[in-house]
């Protein structure tokens, strides 16, 4: 088919990538060497997080393991590495939640508006196997893809080259969403024209006026220095984003079990350092943002809320969607959280 033959040149490209980069940057010695994707700055906390993962990896194992993040996109977008993923070409890798949905719809409720009040309502979700357990697995199987753990989005809003305070003024406004039928639904159900497309060329898109905006939180905002080209950002708080971390199988089959488990150890402190990093640099973000100029916007909820809300009615299809869904929304951690 068409997509196993694209499947299978960026399979080569990606080898022929990682054989080029082994060795020049010369910082990670250990005897296997995993390599990580992100489509992140080297600045953003995935990237410092999973670093650490690494180093503390090669101590754990004592030099058999180690791993090393290829940040900005350089092995490909989301959509593509998670299928090199799956091939083995690509031992691990950060992936947005709509592309998880793209392989299997059982993470669909994950990605909804209104299932997590904030990070760390996520956050101990993601740490409660009773709710995620079974759904990390469910891809090992069938697409070689285990899921480690997640790190959050944060809040994601909208911003613009043009100021927003209600639908009315998006209307007819092309806003960048990821490849996901739910964010498309959603986008649209705000008020705007909904243009899918990869992370890493937002920038160049909104730049060059092919895009009118885009939606994210403010670290990535920050990082990938869109404020730069679309200066009005609107407090819609529209949900809270999750990444997983996402590994081949048959690479982590290839570690004896004490190594294992030394990963899965590694795994839980990148994480926790991760949720450390994302409180700081959220501030910091948010005050890069105002030095620099954007103007950051307040919504009351009852102005986007119901069109928000609208779309995860929308797209619990099933019974088991449904128990997910309420599940995580009356979570312990969620107790005593305002709404
Ligand atoms: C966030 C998220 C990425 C995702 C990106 C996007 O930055 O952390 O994993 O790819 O949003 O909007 O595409």
């Amino acid at each position: 088919s068409r997509r196993s033959v694209l499947g299978f040149a960026a399979a080569a490209g990606a080898a022929s990538m990682l054989a080029a980069c082994g060795g020049a940057e010369g910082k990670v010695s250990a005897e296997h060497v995993l390599s990580i994707s992100l489509n992140q700055t080297e600045t953003h906390p995935s990237y410092l997080a999973l670093t650490k993962f690494g180093e503390l990896l090669e101590k754990g194992t004592s030099g058999r393991w180690g791993a090393r993040v290829y940040a900005n996109e350089s092995l490909g977008a989301q959509q593509e590495v998670i299928q090199l993923v799956a091939d083995g070409a690509v031992d691990m890798a950060v992936i947005s939640s709509p592309q998880m949905e793209n392989l299997s719809l059982r993470f669909r409720p994950l990605n909804l508006p209104g299932i997590f009040i904030d990070s760390d309502h996520q956050a101990a979700v993601l740490k409660d196997k009773s709710i995620v357990g079974e759904l990390f697995e469910s891809l090992v199987e069938s697409k070689n893809i285990r899921v480690l753990g997640g790190f959050t989005q944060g809040s994601r809003h909208l911003y613009t080259n043009t100021p927003v305070a209600s639908p009315d003024d998006l209307k007819g406004k092309k806003i960048r969403v990821q490849e996901s039928d739910v964010f498309i639904a959603l986008i649209r159900a705000m008020g705007a024209s909904p243009t899918p497309m990869a992370y890493g060329e937002v920038y160049t898109a909104l730049q060059a006026g092919v895009l009118d905006g885009a939606e994210n939180n403010e670290i990535s905002y920050v990082t990938q220095r869109h404020y730069e080209v679309a200066k009005y950002f609107t407090l819609t708080n529209h949900l809270v984003g999750l990444d997983y971390v996402v590994a081949g199988e048959n690479t982590l089959a290839k570690m004896s079990a004490d190594d294992r488990g030394v990963f899965l150890d590694c795994f839980t402190k990148a994480q926790d350092y991760f949720v450390r990093l994302w409180k700081t640099e959220t501030e910091k973000a948010i005050e890069t943002m105002k030095e620099a100029g954007a103007t950051i916007q307040e919504t009351d909820p009852s102005v986007f809320g119901p069109a928000i809300d609208s779309v995860a009615e929308q797209f619990l299809a099933t019974a088991e969607d449904e128990e997910l869904y309420t599940k995580v929304r009356e979570h312990e951690a969620a107790k005593g959280i305002a709404r």
